[in-house]
């Protein structure tokens, strides 16, 4: 296992009916900006009973933080949050209300009339001192932002990951019924996220690190479990709770405390998702089995331990494991009715070129956990996912 630091502070408030303990969790004085997404915080009352919870507080509310949230609009809810002298930011939503509140957190702290250097840092942490403090009710498992510090932000037309151990939530309050509201695709993309964030830091090469193996494979298989009940059948809260707790611990830092990791699959992702618009979650299940496909030789060793362990494959060569293991990995998407071929997305040859271009432009031309996966790599992978 390799050196790491862990660090993280954020409190979870997991369960049905905790709306009021929002009062304890945020100072009586805080004058609270409740940011939220397109309409469905509104349309479902979260937002009310959070600001019922809070009652007493003066409130401010920034509604319109679109999916993949855009810089133009967090920009405008930091000069409000600047403004009205916010004191704490509660984000109400998925990924990019949660994403997109860590922002504004930073940028009203930021006097430098320069928003923009808070995405330009790669995977370094923003150069911040100071940010407000903020809440999130998380309404979406997926992404793991309510127990992370990381964000991503799009900026003319590409996303811009960005991290601050300021951005912690202070809290994450996490509903299972809050996601009983989620379209039956919002939670296959959950799963297929969840899913990718733990093999992205597990599927590398093995430096014996069995704690981190063992909670990802755990996670694994619940999601394996506990996705398609959650994704069939809209009241078994026993699923759906698993699930959630599932997608949070996937990327809250400890599966990837001193391991190797390999982003690639994200990377390629964010891409499919700035040049066309298709879900985060979805662009990652397209892409990563024609990426493990092609790591074959690179990642053995884990590709059999993943196969025997998660897949319980016990039976052949490890090659004939490891071809499994990954038909099994592409069926399990398939089966949540993700498609994982390129043309059923309108991605032709010309989509190939425009995604490689701007994998360039965005200097991402040296990926995964051994820095050897290059463009050509990521072309192959992309033709072989036509
Ligand atoms: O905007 P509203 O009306 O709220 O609708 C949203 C949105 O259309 C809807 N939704 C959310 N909760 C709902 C609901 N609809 C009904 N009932 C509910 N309870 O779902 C749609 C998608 O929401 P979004 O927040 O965009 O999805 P997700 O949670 O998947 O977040 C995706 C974003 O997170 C980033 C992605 O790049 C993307 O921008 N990521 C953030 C990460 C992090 N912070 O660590 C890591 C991830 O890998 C990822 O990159
Ligand atoms: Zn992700």
């Amino acid at each position: 296992m390799n050196n790491f630091d862990f660090y993280n502070p954020t409190h979870i408030v997991f369960g049905q009916d905790r709306f009021a303990e929002l009062d304890t969790l945020i100072p009586a004085d805080a004058k609270v900006m409740i940011t939220y997404g397109g309409e469905s915080a509104k349309k479902y009352g979260t937002v009310d009973k959070a600001r019922e919870a809070l009652k007493g507080r003066e409130i401010v509310e920034f509604g319109g933080i679109e999916p993949n949230p855009h810089f133009e609009t967090l920009a405008k809810a930091a000069d409000i949050a600047k403004a009205e002298n916010i004191d704490f930011l509660l984000a109400v939503g998925g990924g990019s209300v949660m994403d997109g509140t860590k922002f504004i957190a930073l940028a009203a702290k930021d006097d430098s009339g320069k928003y923009q250097n808070i995405l330009f840092n790669g995977f370094e942490p923003v150069p911040a001192t100071e940010a407000l403090p903020l809440g999130c009710i998380a309404t979406l498992p997926a992404t793991g932002s309510e127990m992370n510090m990381a964000g991503v932000i799009t900026y003319n037309e590409q996303k811009y990951p960005f991290m601050s151990p300021l951005t912690f939530p202070k809290f994450s309050v996490l509903d299972p019924d809050l996601t009983k509201t989620l379209p039956k695709e919002q939670i296959a993309n959950g799963v297929a996220d969840a899913f990718i964030h733990v093999i992205e830091q597990y599927l590398t090469q093995p430096v014996n690190a069995k704690v981190q193996d063992r909670i990802g494979e755990g996670v694994l298989k619940t999601l394996i479990e506990d996705g398609p009940v959650t994704y069939a059948d809209n009241d078994d809260l026993d699923a759906r709770k698993n699930f959630m707790w599932s997608a949070t611990t996937a990327l809250c830092g400890s599966i990837g405390a001193g391991v190797p990791q390999d982003w690639s699959t994200h990377m390629i992702g964010h891409e499919m998702t700035a040049s066309f618009g298709i879900a985060h979650g979805r662009t990652l299940a397209i892409i990563l089995p024609n990426v493990l496909r092609e790591r074959k030789d690179k990642k053995h060793a884990k590709l059999v331990q993943y196969a025997e362990r998660v897949w319980d494959i016990t039976e052949g060569t490890d090659d004939e494991k490891i071809n499994q293991a990954i038909n099994k990995t592409e069926a399990f998407f398939n089966d949540l009715d993700i498609f994982t071929n390129l043309t059923h997305y309108g991605i032709d040859d010309e989509g190939i070129d425009r995604i490689v271009n701007n994998m360039e432009k965005m200097g991402l031309t040296a990926l995964s956990e051994t820095g050897d996966l290059t463009l050509d790599i990521v072309r192959k992978i992309l033709v072989a996912t036509k």
